[in-house]
């Protein structure tokens, strides 16, 4: 179902959201954010943002149901393993990387416990959100384990005795400090990137696209 409107999908809240829609502002998009809507018009161009949660972004541009999305490498990376997994489309173009949402994916433990590599991990049970990466990570090591698979709260399952280690995000470093962890392995390094669907665009699309990248990249160069 294709829209005359470039559709954009970007986080609704989150560690995401705020940058995004500043970033759009940035680049000149108009957009009144007030109320709970799940979709909102730019005013002052034929573009429209769909607010979702970030797990969701990958698979509405692997599905082409919308034109561009702003999301982290993590979240994209894990949807798209999981969609080789399921046979499912997991195409996508990147257009950019992006300036902000860096943060990284690591394995970590008991503060207390000895760690001296992979191979330390053997047959344990790690809890995670990512069990694509995390699987990916360990096939590459040759190190066999078990998943425990949390949507949250992954911090607290070694306390908890549901797990032996965590694999979970890490930017500051205050929550594994604050459960009494220690990162042990950075998996994956990851930021926010711009995302575009497959397939062809109207021109008029196509011409927009353009105007918000170069927007973009001047955005972008005056930060650094
Ligand atoms: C991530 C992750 C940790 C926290 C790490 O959660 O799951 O809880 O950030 O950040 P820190 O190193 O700065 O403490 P996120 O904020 O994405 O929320 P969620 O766990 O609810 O998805
Ligand atoms: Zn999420
Ligand atoms: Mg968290």
């Amino acid at each position: 179902m294709q829209t005359q409107r470039l559709r954009i999908a970007i986080q609704k809240k989150g560690r995401l959201a705020k940058e995004c829609q500043e970033l759009l502002k940035r680049c000149g998009v108009k957009i009144n954010y007030t109320g709970e809507r799940l979709v909102v018009h730019a005013e002052n161009m034929p573009l429209d943002l769909l607010l979702v949660r970030d797990d969701d972004i990958p698979g509405l541009i692997m599905d082409g149901v919308v034109d561009l999305g702003v999301i982290g490498e993590n979240e994209l990376e894990e949807v798209r393993l999981e969609r080789i997994k399921l046979g499912e489309p997991s195409q996508y173009q990147l257009l950019r990387r992006l300036d902000f949402g860096g943060c990284r994916l690591s394995i970590a433990l008991d503060k207390d416990q000895s760690y001296n590599g992979p191979q330390d991990l053997a047959n344990q049970r790690i809890a995670t959100t990512y069990p694509n990466i995390l699987k990916a990570y360990m096939d590459k090591q040759g190190v066999s384990f078990s998943t425990c698979m949390l949507n949250g709260s992954v911090e607290v399952a070694p306390r908890a005795g549901l797990a032996d280690a965590i694999c979970d995000l890490v930017s500051t470093g205050a929550t594994l400090e604050a459960n009494g962890l220690k990162e042990a392995e950075v998996i994956f390094r990851s930021k926010a990137v711009l995302i575009q669907r497959e397939g062809s665009f109207s021109e008029e699309k196509t011409a927009l696209i353009e105007r918000l990248l170069t927007r973009m990249q001047g955005v972008i160069q005056a930060k650094e």
